[in-house]
């Protein structure tokens, strides 16, 4: 089993009484969704609590940075959550950087100033040097305990990182230690994949299958493998841009649905899918048959669902949840859509691992690596 190495350990925290009295910037990830004003789920931020607690304890002066939803949005509704939870943090509803500046000066210790949603600072997703150099130049130390984000190469994830005395937060230590594990699974193993677009998870259905791991693909990503044999997929959407390699077309570990539920609410075998239907999620079969590969797995991935989502098609993935989480193996989730699911059938507990990351998660396992992997170790 993959263990994690030097040069990731070297970045993990010393006793947090090192930071007494000294300015630490600490990259969260507290983009949750929120309706009508409401957190909807609270996570994100509950994984912080603890850390920032004894952080905040230890005398730090701690300046907060996240994104939060889409480019413009105020970050005040997970501000007034957050202030609300942890008094010591304040909202700095602010992008001036001198106006900011003053507030970290005069900030007693163990007390917090949270900034504004990183991407309302022009040059964040950029990773504008001037940006980073002025998040930066806030801090003596940079905490990244945002792995969900780490996939971006943005100036608070990255840039910072590069900038500073840099080390991974507990919450990030938690995702890398898990999973490295799954990175080099212990096999028999199984990855179970879904959501629409195959283009961007080719790395990591390659990185399972180089493995001799089998790789079951659910979704409309399974739709582009169908056509590409030559199958009709009717109706159903697929990745347009996109025509899988042959490499994987025919590869003897790759699964795909054996049956799927159309539309009009009828079930037909993958190879018979009429030519004005639309698929909207997998069959039956195709539960009975991956039950099969679950008993016999001692490891299986999830992430992403395997019907269509958005439109309420849940059953086909509520019902392998169910199986993935009944069987012997050590079990790892991931990706927003299918930890919904699993959390609305009280399953989260069950797992081995819940990664926070979807993206983020998908392209660890891919590579091995993050590009705020990558800033915090300086590689
Ligand atoms: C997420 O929700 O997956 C992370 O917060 C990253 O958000 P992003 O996809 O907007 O970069």
């Amino acid at each position: 089993m993959e263990t994690l190495s030097e040069n990731l350990n070297v970045h993990f925290l010393p006793p947090l009484t090192t930071f007494k009295d000294k300015r630490v910037i600490v990259r969260v990830d507290w983009n949750m969704p929120v309706i009508d004003g409401k957190i909807e789920d609270t996570s994100r931020f509950d994984v912080s609590v603890p850390f920032l607690k004894e952080l905040s304890f230890a005398g730090a002066k701690i300046i907060l940075l996240t994104h939060f939803g889409g480019k413009g949005e105020s970050l005040k509704p997970v501000a007034d959550h957050a202030c609300r939870a942890l008094p010591f943090i304040k909202f700095l509803p602010s992008l001036n950087f001198e106006e900011i500046r003053g507030e970290v000066d005069t900030l007693p210790l163990g007390d917090a100033v949270l900034l504004e949603n990183v991407r309302m600072f022009p040059g964040e997703e950029d990773n504008i040097p001037s940006l980073a150099t002025a998040f930066s130049s806030l801090g003596d130390v940079f905490i990244n305990d945002a792995f969900s984000v780490s996939h971006r190469e943005h100036a608070s994830v990255v840039g910072v990182a590069r900038n500073s005395l840099s080390y991974f937060g507990p919450t990030f230590k938690r995702e890398l230690e898990h999973l490295t594990d799954a990175l080099k699974p212990v096999k028999p193993a199984i990855l179970i994949i879904g959501g629409a677009k195959i283009s961007t998870k080719l790395p990591l259905i390659k990185h399972y299958l180089d493995q001799g791991i089998h790789v079951f693909i659910g979704g409309a990503m399974a739709h582009n493998v169908w056509l590409a044999r030559g199958l009709s997929i009717g109706k159903s959407f697929y990745d347009k841009n996109y025509t899988v390699p042959e490499s994987i077309i025919n590869h003897p570990l790759l699964l795909t649905p054996a049956d799927v539920v159309l539309e009009t609410r009828e079930t037909a075998p993958y190879n018979k899918i009429p030519a004005d239907a639309v698929v909207v999620d997998c069959g039956e079969e195709t539960v009975k048959m991956l039950v099969n590969f679950i008993k016999n797995s001692k490891t299986i991935i999830f992430n992403g669902p395997l019907g269509l989502y958005e439109k309420g098609w849940l059953h086909g993935t509520e019902q392998v949840l169910v199986q993935v989480t009944e069987s012997q193996a050590k079990t790892y989730l991931g990706g927003g859509d299918t930890v919904d699911v699993a959390h609305s059938l009280h399953l989260l507990k069950k797992f081995t691992f819940v990664s926070l990351g979807g993206g983020a998660m998908l392209a660890y396992l891919a590579s091995g690596t993050l590009p705020g992997i990558d800033a915090v170790t300086k590689q």
